[in-house]
């Protein structure tokens, strides 16, 4: 009885540690690094900077206080309040989006999701990607697809940094077998605002941004992280210095 339960137990954890890495793997073009780096401050603050201006008319963060973002992201109260709050009146309120759900629902076709924990259910290559794969598409409403999340209903709002790009596919037919579709890469039709460089940063630091605000207790967990691993050094320490004085005069 107890070897079954051990071998399904066995068998569970089996499952729940490839299942993961089978949905990682499944459809779309294969997902660049997003390489963000959450204890770089200045990114993350750039990353707020650029979520405030361009998703927050369309996207709320509900989770978000701009309070405590303002402490972990070292913003003092008049910046927060000159250049993140267009929203908001006090400093302990969420980030709302300035769409009305309702309304957005019209436009879109869908209401715009809540930022605040995409990260964490999409990863940050996800967003990384999908921010960076939107191409012309005369077929869609926006003008625009998106190699990540095929047909989306997000217009290109980044269009003007990036510019426009168009995706190059390879149709390969093998006898007896459907035609398949294989993504090859980008070429830019009209140029934006930034070089393609450039635009990575300005997404980097957005996914950043969007990494941070879904786990905002990462960074100081990393950090009592350390200094409790300094602690049991130095514990570690003192308690073999009390055993040696201790022992000293029975052996
Ligand atoms: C003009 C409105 C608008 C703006 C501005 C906007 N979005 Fe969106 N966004 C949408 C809509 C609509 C959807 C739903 C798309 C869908 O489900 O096809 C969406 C979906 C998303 C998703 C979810 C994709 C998925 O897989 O479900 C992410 C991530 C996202 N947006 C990120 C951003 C970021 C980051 C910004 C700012 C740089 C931004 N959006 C700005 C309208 C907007």
């Amino acid at each position: 009885m107890h070897k079954v339960k051990g071998i399904s137990l066995a068998a569970l954890l089996l499952a729940l540690t490839i299942s993961p890495l089978a949905m990682a793997s499944s459809g779309g073009p294969a997902l660049e690094a997003a390489d963000n780096d959450m204890s770089n401050i200045p990114s993350l603050q750039r990353g707020a900077r650029n979520f405030m201006n361009y998703c927050s008319g369309c996207h709320s963060a509900q989770y978000v206080r701009f309070n405590s973002m303002g402490k972990d992201l070292e913003f003092s109260d008049k910046q927060l309040v000159d250049n993140l709050m267009f929203n908001a009146e006090k400093t302990y309120e969420t980030i709302r989006s300035n769409m009305p759900a309702d309304q957005s629902k019209v436009w879109f076709g869908v209401t715009p999701p809540d930022l605040s924990l995409m990260a964490r259910s999409r990863g940050s290559d996800y967003i990384y990607n999908f921010l960076r794969g939107f191409y012309a598409d005369a077929s869609r409403p926006t003008g625009v697809n998106n190699t990540v999340l095929v047909g989306t209903s997000m217009p290109h709002v980044l269009g003007g940094l990036q510019g426009l790009q168009r995706a190059v596919f390879h149709e390969s037919s093998h006898e007896g077998q459907a035609a398949t579709t294989e993504f090859q890469g980008f070429e830019m039709i009209t140029a934006g605002t930034m070089s393609a460089e450039e635009y990575d940063n300005f997404v980097r630091d957005t996914v950043n941004f969007l990494d941070y605000i879904s786990e905002p207790v990462q960074m100081k967990r990393r950090v009592i992280g350390v200094w409790t691993l300094i602690f049991l050094t130095l514990f570690l320490i003192v308690a073999y210095m009390l055993k040696k004085e201790i022992w000293k005069d029975v052996t």
